[in-house]
């Protein structure tokens, strides 16, 4: 088969050279992106006067067919074209015939290449935008069901101090609203057209680049020509607001594992969010978080590999740049079904709360509480630290809580000890006593729910 480029060529390429350089096996995922680049640009020519307006209507038209074709499964991209650009073009020459030749004119595949990719990551990340809304959902949603839900709070999973099951869902929404806020932010680099750069250095003929950007839905041009096909920092930029957004997502997914464990019997995941083992029958296994927290290594893994890929190249293109982007599809792939699980997975969860609770009863965590009591009727914080600490360590000598200690026990580690000793012990109290702006008191909480509630709109 001839190719496209084959003019100054005496050989045949090898078969194995043929296979190994193509990429059309994956960027055949760029083939709408490759189409409306080609009809921005093929518009433009004529509008410029560079190719005549009947020529373009027959590209334009040739295009739509090849289109058409491609999404009725009658199309076979082959090898030997290469990539998806080359294929396209070759299946436009099949529809329309030598006139489609003029497509290619004043444009490059380096700048075509660039223009579909930056198309795409434009596309998926307002898809993300709207998947981490659903996941925002879900947990405002459990938040809601769980505003008297009192949890133990750990540091370094130790139980720490009370707080409220809504108030640790919730760190997760602003965690997700953060993601949100880079995906959205970078669109403002995506958005960038690299059309019209040509294969680096510009072209001779008068295009207009400010007309395709305008009709591809970019807000401006690359005004360096070089700088347009060399950098891959959008799809690092989306790579890196992927990998974090995993973090947090495999960070939520460890959590729903521990919980849903028969040493925690927090939540109860719903049946359909869980598999079972082949040999012990009564296992229920939280398979889906388990795996999200798996997937997130892969995420990582397409940042490292495509830094590395670039990190060494000098300008212009270099093939080294088809290597950016399968990692980019697999993470697109992967956080995709990571959010469309985890909205559903959050919504049908359901929470144990009487164990919850009975987690906070037998525990110490009120005990900052009392050292707060006791700085509050004059003692400095330290030395009250240091009373409730043998406080602590007496009752746990005599297998007994917090509450459980009589008054006359109180009073002989300190006399500033008074009655209503109890009532600051009590959970329900501790919690509500965190009214500082963001803590895990019931209005601080509620409060931070209204404000997720109208971001969310
Ligand atoms: N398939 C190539 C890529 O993905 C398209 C650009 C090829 N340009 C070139 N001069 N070989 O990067």
């Amino acid at each position: 088969m001839s190719k496209l480029w084959g003019g100054r060529f005496t050989k045949q390429t090898d078969k194995l050279v043929e296979e190994y350089t193509a990429s059309i096996s994956f960027d055949k995922n760029l083939v709408h992106e490759d189409i409306a680049g080609s009809i921005a640009h093929v518009t433009m020519l004529a509008d410029c006067g560079i190719i005549g307006q009947d020529e373009k209507e027959t590209i334009v038209a040739g295009l739509k067919k090849v289109e058409a074709k491609v999404e009725a499964g009658e199309v076979e991209y082959s090898v030997e074209n290469e990539d998806i650009h080359m294929n396209n073009e070759k299946l436009l020459l099949d529809e329309v015939g030598a006139v489609g030749g003029k497509l290619h004119t004043g444009r490059s595949r380096n700048d075509q290449v660039a223009t579909d990719f930056h198309l795409y990551v434009k596309k998926q990340t307002e898809v993300m935008i709207e998947l981490l809304d659903a996941v925002q959902r879900s947990i405002v949603e459990q938040a809601k069901d769980n505003l008297e839900t009192i949890m133990p709070g750990y540091t370094h999973l130790q139980r720490a101090q009370p707080v409220l099951f809504a108030h640790h869902l919730l760190a997760y929404f602003w965690m997700f609203e953060r993601d949100k806020e880079r995906f959205r932010d970078s669109l403002k680099r995506v958005n960038w057209s690299p059309l019209g750069a040509g294969a680096l250095a510009g072209t001779t003929f008068p295009i207009n680049r400010q007309q395709t950007a305008e009709a591809l839905g970019f807000e401006r041009v690359y005004p360096n020509s070089m700088d347009a096909v060399s950098d891959r920092d959008f799809a690092l930029e989306f790579l890196s607001t992927s990998s974090i957004l995993m973090t947090h997502i495999s960070r939520l997914s460890e959590e729903l594992v521990n919980w849903s464990s028969q040493e925690f019997q927090f939540i109860e995941l719903d049946d359909a969010f869980c598999t079972g083992s082949s040999i012990m029958p009564q296992k229920k296994n939280p398979d889906v978080p388990e795996l999200l927290r798996g997937k997130t290594g892969r995420v990582y893994g397409n940042l490292m590999g495509l830094l590395t890929v670039l990190k060494g190249l000098p300008l212009a293109y270099n093939k080294d740049m088809q290597e950016d982007k399968e990692g980019v599809f697999d993470t697109v792939k992967t956080l995709d079904g990571a959010l469309r699980l985890l909205a559903p997975m959050l919504a049908t969860m359901q929470v144990r709360k009487e164990n919850m609770y009975k987690a906070v009863a037998n525990d110490y965590s009120n005990a900052t509480d009392i050292a707060d009591y006791l700085a509050n009727k004059g003692l400095p914080f330290r030395e009250a630290h240091e009373v409730i600490g043998k406080i602590v360590l007496y009752a746990i000598q005599n297998n007994k809580f917090l509450l459980d200690l009589k008054f006359d026990e109180y009073q002989e580690f300190s006399d500033l000890f008074e009655e209503d000793i109890y009532k600051k012990l009590d959970p329900e109290q501790v919690v509500r006593a965190r009214t500082s702006e963001g803590g895990t008191g019931h209005d601080q909480v509620k409060a931070q729910l209204n404000q997720a509630e109208k971001l969310l709109g």
